[in-house]
């Protein structure tokens, strides 16, 4: 019996067994219920007593390495089927678009307004978004408990002794005019793009983070006229050749005497669209001469030099630009809003 042992387990040894049908004529030979390794079982109760432990050692041997090899054709048959399948694509088929992804609008109009003001000469700047109140409030003018604080809800993140020590977020890009000019001495002019933060609920016309574009120009004899001019300049790139700009007085604490811009509606020409709601314009920016106590305040000579200033909002212009009606979706990061934007 030990003989038998031993040849069949060499014949295990050695088989070779590549296809389904070598697979099963593996199975019913060796180890299915009618298969020599039972046969072998039922031999051996008739082994004699003194003989039982060698030959049971032995035919134990033989059933472990018939199951093993059993297991090891089966997976290997399994992964050739399945490579096989894999060569089996279609090459006749279309690719399978390519999407390689879009700048986010936000970022186009960054680009944009970055460009139209660096060939007029004016360099890029940025400042933090976690802000002591004197940058943002206290050195532009807002005296303190004026209301004129209220007109932005403002996030804070520590409250100090001194009013001017408070730590918050942001609610403009302005404090990065005051960092500005304390740290350089005139000429400056700058454009400065960046997150503001409000405390406002969000909806589909307000959200609390959102994005400011910040000029600055400060030099001797710097006129309300140059500020006109460049603003017209800039619309003019933007929106297009024909549009005319428009300033209405307006009250900011930072400038003196200050402006609302508004732009001729690049929709309807001036005559009165949805977009405009009827009025033949829209608003761009809030605008002034930078006032005469932020210079001094950053100690800059309010005698010797004057400037002026104005702020925008990026997802205004983008909105004007590309017609998004729910600014919520500037930030929801939704890859069918920014698909929209390839080759834009
Ligand atoms: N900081 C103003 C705001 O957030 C915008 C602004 C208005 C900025 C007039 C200016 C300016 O620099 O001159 O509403």
């Amino acid at each position: 019996m030990l003989d038998k042992i031993q040849n069949i387990l060499k014949e295990i040894e050695t088989i070779e067994v590549k296809t389904k049908d070598q697979l099963e004529n593996y199975r019913l030979r060796y180890t299915s219920r009618k298969g020599l390794l039972n046969e072998l079982f039922e031999d051996f109760k008739t082994v004699a007593n003194d003989q039982k432990r060698a030959v049971g050692q032995e035919l134990n041997k033989l059933k472990t390495l018939a199951e093993q090899r059993l297991k090891d054709f089966t997976e290997a048959i399994e992964n050739s089927e399945s490579d096989a399948a894999g060569s089996a694509t279609d090459l006749t088929l279309p690719q399978a678009p390519n999407f390689t992804g879009t700048v986010h609008p936000l970022t186009l109009v960054r680009q944009r307004v970055l460009e139209i003001f660096g060939r007029m000469g004016f360099s890029h700047e940025e400042g933090p978004e976690i802000e002591t109140d004197w940058y943002n409030f206290t050195a532009l003018n807002f005296a303190e408990h004026h209301p004129a604080r209220d007109m932005q809800d403002t996030f804070f993140v520590e409250k100090k002794e001194v009013q001017k020590d408070d730590v918050l977020l942001r609610t403009h890009t302005s404090n990065v005019q005051i960092r500005l000019m304390e740290r350089k001495k005139p000429p400056i002019r700058s454009i400065m793009i960046g997150r503001v933060y409000r405390n406002e609920a969000i909806s589909a016309r307000a959200h609390c983070q959102f994005h400011q574009i910040e000029g600055l120009y400060v030099d001797k004899n710097v006129s309300f006229k140059d500020l006109k001019d460049t603003l017209l300049h800039f619309a003019k790139e933007m929106y297009g050749k024909d549009v005319t700009v428009r300033l209405r007085p307006s009250y900011f604490p930072f400038t003196e005497p200050s402006a609302e811009i508004d732009v001729s509606c690049f929709i309807c020409g001036g005559k009165g669209c949805n977009m405009c709601k009827g009025s033949g314009w829209v608003e761009i920016a809030g605008s002034g001469m930078v006032d005469p106590n932020v210079l001094a305040s950053c100690g800059i000579d309010p005698e010797e030099y004057t400037g002026f200033a104005f702020g925008m909002g990026v997802e205004r212009i983008a909105n004007l630009k590309y017609r998004v009606k729910d600014l919520r979706m500037f930030f929801e990061n939704d890859v069918r809003f920014l698909r929209q934007f390839e080759g834009a």
